[in-house]
């Protein structure tokens, strides 16, 4: 079953935040929420790949886990998130890097991504937000790597756009030998980035003209006690 969870932001962390690191948003709160509903962090190894503020690592954090590894490409992102972390004492390891260096620190027991997902033409690159033009770029091997990097019994919750294919990542993640179903799902109204990108996703067909809302939905994929 799917949820619209109420986004109660009152329990949100505050996070500080250097110029140009994404502001966590409403894709950002969805996960934190579908986290809760799936019983927190206590006591649990946790990754946080993308981190961006670290917002979902501090979110990770404060509900109990035994460490949290959070990793970023981006320099101002680790520096912030590294911020976050030690203004409130965290046990949150900030590293810079990709898949390689999240396999080399795991396996965990849960594994959280905020990626990059929006679709565009070669013109536009944020590596806040852009994805290649089917939105795909970073989900795709990171679906394809989760096997690796969770451990048996573990979980993963991932959130993107309708915009980026939600059959897709639900076949990837079941194809890489992973439990896979949409856990929660909210729809929003465009913010200036996906206005912005409105004529793009129209010429790839993914909105008709004047469409201004998309849903957001995180993915739960599990890897079986038996580690299968
Ligand atoms: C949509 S933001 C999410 C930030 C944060 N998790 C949140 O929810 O507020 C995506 C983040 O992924 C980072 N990123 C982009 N490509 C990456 C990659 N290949 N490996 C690690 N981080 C990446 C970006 O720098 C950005 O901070």
């Amino acid at each position: 079953m799917t949820v619209s969870p109420a986004l109660d932001r009152s329990n949100h962390p505050r996070v500080w935040r250097l110029p140009g690191v994404y502001r966590p948003q409403e894709d950002s709160f969805l996960l934190a929420a579908a986290l809760q509903d799936a019983g927190g962090t206590r006591n649990a190894k946790v990754l946080d790949f993308c981190t961006g503020s670290g917002f979902l690592a501090v979110t990770a954090a404060r509900s109990g886990a035994a460490s949290v590894t959070a990793l970023d490409i981006a320099p101002r992102a680790v520096l912030t998130a590294r911020l976050n972390a030690r203004s409130r004492r965290l046990p949150i390891n900030v590293l810079r890097g990709d898949l390689d260096v999240a396999a080399q620190h795991g396996p965990f027991d849960v594994v959280l991504s905020n990626p990059p997902y929006v679709p565009h033409d070669g013109e536009c690159i944020d590596p806040r937000w852009d994805a290649g033009p089917d939105g795909r770029c970073v989900l795709d091997p990171l679906c394809d790597g989760l096997p690796n990097l969770l451990s048996p019994g573990g979980f993963a919750l991932l959130v993107h756009s309708e915009f980026t294919g939600v059959g897709e990542t639900l076949a990837r993640l079941r194809a890489a030998g992973l439990g896979a179903s949409v856990v929660a799902r909210d729809r929003i109204p465009f913010g200036p980035v996906l206005h912005s990108r409105a004529q793009y996703l129209q010429q790839a067909r993914l909105i008709e003209q004047g469409e201004a809302t998309e849903e957001v939905v995180v993915i739960r994929a599990d890897r079986s006690e038996s580690g299968r």
